[in-house]
């Protein structure tokens, strides 16, 4: 099939990459004219693991190209993805003037019948909003569809191969039948594609996004509450995740979510609650709690030093919203060396993808170059992302660099019984704190 995907962000390079691997002939399209000219040279703008080879291999065999021209990328396509950005306004709804702008483009430029698939987490409506800009001035048929994406950042490329479900809004017959055939190759192994009205679709990714953050939140609460009865999170999570009505994953606590993604959702939606009338209070306190959360070992550590952070160097590990991206948005990090130098800190960061976009919002910490770098003199470390090359780390040589051997972890990377053996003293969410009485 012939594909156009409008807008080359995260979600439309990956949704233009891979539907090039099943086959397609995609045309990606963009406005911004230096990162088309940085794609056509072969360049990811992002940092995606697996992106590359797909990519590259696409390339070269001719089944994926970037424009700038929006008449010309959309010729002959079949399917048209609007992958665009739906950035919070003031009040937190979602922005939907780079949509609709496309949108309004579209209509006099479409040849032949096509369907508009809006990829972008949209607010209820919005495909019937699409639907009218487009129809304005178009001359021939076509459908829009609501087609949500649950890319996870760091696995997108599985995700989207290999999706638990495809979740597609449309009451229009000729465009299923389109969808059906387009996602064929990617639910081989049975994995439904679930199709529905508009609205619902539009819906079912809030809900989704919601409710994981809501589990996270919900789990981050019982390890607050851990911490002052004396229970050990960790057990808790093993405890009810192994009941399927529960399930496993998202029941891991720490400094809170962060990212692109569930931020944005759980406002947005907590925003089309307000709108209809209607008071969501569990997103107002998943939105709260989640906010707290962030800098939650800020007055441990402070209490750990009476109080008192000034002239002391923190050690930052992690500064991504999670491991193996460079995305850092709404990076509980952020947050937490802002926390460290006003209260009087100095900080050095280690992060293996995340420092150069750190550094264009906060120049005035140290970068290092490898984490044992960070260390170098350091009062405590503290950890916010839970970066692999952090779980096995030579605690030997960690306290010979650092003043104090203390670690504020954020993301529970250790076993109590492996640090136990350290000597290090050591906070971390929903757990007793280790030695830390005798280094007071
Ligand atoms: C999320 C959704 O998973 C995806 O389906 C959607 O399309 C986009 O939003 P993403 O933002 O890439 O994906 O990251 P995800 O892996 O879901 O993690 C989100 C946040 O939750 C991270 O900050 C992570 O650290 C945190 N998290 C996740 C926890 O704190 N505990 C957990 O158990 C899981």
């Amino acid at each position: 099939m012939k594909i156009a995907v409008v807008g080359t962000g995260y979600v439309g390079l990956v949704t233009g990459t891979c539907f090039a691997e099943t086959g397609n002939q995609v045309t990606c399209i963009d406005i911004d004219t230096n990162k088309v000219a940085r794609l056509q040279k072969g360049e990811i703008p992002i940092y995606e693991p697996g992106l590359d080879v797909l990519f590259e291999r696409n390339i070269a065999e001719g089944r994926l190209d970037f424009t700038t021209n929006l008449t010309e990328g959309i010729k002959g396509a079949e399917v048209i993805f609007l992958a665009l950005p739906t950035p919070p306004g003031e009040d937190g709804s979602a922005d939907l003037k780079y949509i609709l702008g496309v949108a309004n483009d579209l209509g006099p430029i479409l040849e032949q019948y096509a369907v508009i698939v809006d990829k972008s987490t949209v607010p209820v409506g919005t495909a019937e909003k699409v639907q009218a800009a487009i129809a304005r001035n178009a001359n021939v048929e076509f459908d829009v569809v609501s087609n949500p994406e649950f890319l996870r950042e760091g696995v997108a490329i599985e995700d989207f191969m290999k999706p638990d479900r495809v979740v597609i809004g449309t009451t229009s017959e000729r465009a299923q039948k389109v969808m059906e055939k387009l996602y064929a190759p990617l639910v081989r192994q049975g994995n439904p594609v679930i199709f529905m009205d508009e609205r619902s679709a539009e819906m079912t990714k809030y809900a989704a996004n919601s409710f994981l953050a809501m589990k996270i939140t919900f789990m981050n609460e019982i390890a607050n509450l851990c911490e002052r009865v004396g229970a050990n999170v960790d057990d808790i999570r093993k405890g009810i995740g192994t009941d399927s009505r529960i399930g496993k994953r998202f029941l891991f606590a720490g400094i809170g979510y962060g990212g692109s993604c569930f931020p944005k959702d759980v406002q947005a939606l907590a925003k089309t609650s307000t709108e209809y009338g209607y008071d969501f209070r569990t997103l107002e306190a998943v939105m709260a709690v989640n906010e707290d959360q962030k800098t939650r070992l800020i007055p441990t550590l402070t209490d750990h030093f009476d109080g008192n952070l000034r002239g002391l160097t923190i050690a930052v590990w992690g500064l991504a919203f999670k491991p193996n991206t460079d995305d850092i948005r709404e990076a509980p990090a952020l947050e937490n060396i802002k926390a460290l130098l006003a209260l009087g800190a100095r900080v050095t960061a280690y992060d293996p993808e995340a420092m150069n976009n750190v550094a264009k919002l906060i120049p005035e910490i140290t970068y290092c170059h490898t984490p044992y770098a960070a260390l170098d003199e350091a009062d405590a470390l503290m950890i916010f992302t839970e970066w692999p090359q952090f779980r096995t780390p030579d605690f030997e040589k960690m306290g010979k660099l650092m003043n104090n051997k203390v670690i504020f972890d954020g993301r529970n990377l250790y076993d109590l019984s492996v640090i136990k053996e350290t000597g290090f003293a050591y906070y971390s969410i929903g757990r007793d704190s280790i030695n830390a009485e005798e280094l007071v």
